[in-house]
């Protein structure tokens, strides 16, 4: 394990003004993306919109990394140029998702576990060749009647560092999500309670399993609403109650914050980030590492008409990229949205 490589790519992918685009969806995922712009998830169509997005200019003016796909990470241009030597040309880590998807998790109706830890070595190894340099878990953990357990989110955390101690085995950063999922009419208490035991397990974890937490990103869902919830509350009480959450759980030694977006809205993922930066000094950068609260304007464009679109589809995903930007240092403005 080389630890100042991990500390110095993990202090690279929350870089002042910077953050990650997440464009990792499964097979499954991308295809109900695409499903919903009438687009046919085939491997070239795949392909021909993440090399719209990685070929944006001045990508990496604010974005630090990209998640990528297994397929993702073996795919180039169509002029021949992998995806990741275009990162690399424009100065954006190359990173992967590793894990094998959240499943039923057995003897618990209702929950899920995150499965892929079976010759994750060998793939790892394999992912660093082809040039990742940060990995990706993601864990599911589900509000409603009775659940999560605290054995769900136990086995969550315990998969979640077994990966990341692996990663740092093979010189990549890992990146630990726990996703407390945004679904259901929970309110922004229950939100808050759910999140701080699933980053206490977590971080007991992380240390139980020596890993080094400078070399470490943690990719936290915001303390939030449920989606249905009647009463939801204001960008100011998720981004304070996010920040308490934070304080409480997490050891000020990590390598960095960033959050997915979760079904937000993108313009509400970007002013809840913002009033974070906005509130005090932290230990650690808080970012932003969003899938489609990056992508949703780029793609809608694109699916239009992929043929033609590709420029129009590419300003907007500069644009999110560049108000997250501004978010993450506590300098955006509503008004910059119509500029
Ligand atoms: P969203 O920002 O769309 O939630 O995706 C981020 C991500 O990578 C989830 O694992």
């Amino acid at each position: 394990m080389n630890e100042m490589e991990l500390v110095s790519v993990a202090e690279a992918m929350v870089a002042e003004g910077k953050g990650i685009l997440a464009i990792d969806e499964s097979a499954g995922t991308i295809a109900k993306r695409f499903k919903a712009i009438n687009i046919e998830s085939t491997e070239e169509n795949r392909r021909a919109y993440r090399e719209m997005l990685l070929t944006t200019a001045h990508l990496g003016k604010h974005i630090s990394g990209a998640i990528l796909y297994d397929e993702t990470i073996r795919q180039s241009t169509r002029n021949g140029v992998s995806f990741v030597q275009v990162m690399q040309d424009a100065g954006i880590i190359p990173g992967i998702k590793v894990d094998m998807g959240a499943h039923p998790f057995a003897g618990h109706p209702g929950e899920k576990i995150t499965e892929g830890l079976d010759g994750l070595r060998q793939r790892l190894e394999e992912y660093r060749a082809l040039g990742a340099r940060f990995a990706k878990w993601r864990a599911v953990i589900t509000i409603g009647e009775n659940i999560p357990t605290t054995s769900c989110v136990d086995a969550n955390a315990h998969a979640l560092a077994r990966y990341a101690a692996l990663c740092q085995e093979a010189d990549i950063v890992p990146i630990v999500e726990p996703e407390v999922l945004m679904d259901g009419a929970h309110s922004l208490d229950e939100s808050f309670e759910v999140t701080e035991a699933t980053l206490r397990a977590l971080f007991n974890q992380l240390y139980e399993q020596n890993v080094l937490l400078e070399g470490t990103i943690l990719k936290a869902s915001m303390v939030i609403s449920g989606s249905e919830a009647t009463h939801r509350a204001s960008v100011q009480e998720v981004a304070e109650a996010t920040v308490q959450c934070l304080l409480n759980s997490v050891p000020a030694a990590l390598g960095g914050v960033v959050f997915l977006s979760g079904g937000q809205t993108d313009e509400e993922a970007t002013a809840h980030l913002n009033a974070m930066n906005l509130l005090a000094d932290f230990p650690w950068a808080l970012t932003f590492s969003y899938g489609r609260a990056l992508q949703a304007p780029s793609l809608k464009v694109w699916g239009e008409n992929p043929a033609a679109n590709v420029a129009a589809a590419q300003k907007k995903l500069a644009h999110r990229a560049r108000m997250n930007g501004l978010a993450a240092m506590g300098q955006y403005e509503e008004s910059f949205e119509a500029a």
